[in-house]
């Protein structure tokens, strides 16, 4: 038995790194999806197609500027157009930074600000709508660890995870009672593009904090969030799950 069998899911940053995962991992599990992307490529249709075939599901690859409110609307509106229902709603697009603040474009944090913490809230507003009147729905907001570290250069990235969550929290204590639950999920070093941005000069500085000792795969992250998604744990509700392989 497949454990999303049957079920609808939007997914943002779906085109590479763990939002690509995301979407593998959900159709192998029967869930169908709206694979949110920046911009429309070659490699990534024929990457969902593919996955069609293999997985009798249905994906669209939706293209949307989470930097802009109208662009989320307008691809809100027509995903909501199909009246399907939205069962699955999962921010993963973000923008890394690493870089002192006083040296920081004001521009550049509205923008980063925008993607990492303004588009997921406006999103979830928006699927709300849908989920209450399903009475069942489930959110899961793309954090991280550096939502609670302190060091030099991770102010605006940091302080922009360190909002989701607070989001995740207080917004949860709105949904519970229309079945909806919204967590998040704080992981380590993952091994996408992603992390370069976090290693610096020397790539093994940020995992030599950790027990596992190395960057977790995208694949292993979305385990996790799989088994988020079952029934028997949708008790769980404005929480923060790490995935990190521990600290050290
Ligand atoms: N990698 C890590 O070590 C790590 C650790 C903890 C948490 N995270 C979080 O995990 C999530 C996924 O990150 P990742 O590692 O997969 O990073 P990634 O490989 O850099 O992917 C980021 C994704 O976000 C999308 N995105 C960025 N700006 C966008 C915009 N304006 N409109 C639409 N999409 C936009 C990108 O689309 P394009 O392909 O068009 O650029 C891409 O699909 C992020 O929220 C990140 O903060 C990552």
């Amino acid at each position: 038995m497949r454990r999303l069998e049957g079920k609808n899911a939007i997914i943002t940053g779906a085109g590479r790194g763990l939002g690509k995962a995301f979407v593998k991992a959900f159709a192998m599990e029967g869930c169908s999806i709206w694979a949110i992307t920046r911009s429309d490529r070659e490699e990534f249709r024929e990457y969902i197609t593919g996955l069609e075939e293999e997985y009798d599901i249905t994906i669209e690859n939706v293209i949307a500027d989470l930097a802009s409110e109208d662009s989320i609307k307008n691809a809100y509106k027509h995903i909501n157009s199909q009246k399907k229902s939205i069962d699955i709603l999962i921010n993963n697009a973000g923008i890394a930074h690493m870089g002192l603040f006083q040296l920081t474009k004001m521009e550049f944090v509205k923008q980063l600000y925008m993607v990492n913490v303004i588009a997921p809230m406006i999103f979830s507003q928006l699927v709300m709508r849908n989920m209450s009147r399903q009475q069942s729905g489930r959110i899961v907001n793309v954090a991280s660890t550096a939502a609670e570290e302190v060091y030099e250069g991770n102010a605006v990235y940091g302080s922009s995870k360190a909002a989701l969550v607070a989001f995740t929290k207080s917004f949860a204590a709105e949904t519970m009672k229309y079945g909806v639950t919204v967590n998040a999920i704080a992981p380590g070093l993952i091994n996408t593009d992603m992390s370069k941005v976090f290693e610096g000069s020397d790539p093994k500085e940020p995992i030599r904090h950790t027990a596992l000792g190395r960057k977790i795969e995208p694949s292993e992250i979305a385990d996790v969030v799989i088994n988020m998604l079952s029934d028997d744990m949708n008790i769980i509700n404005g929480t923060v799950i790490t995935i990190n392989g521990g600290h050290k």
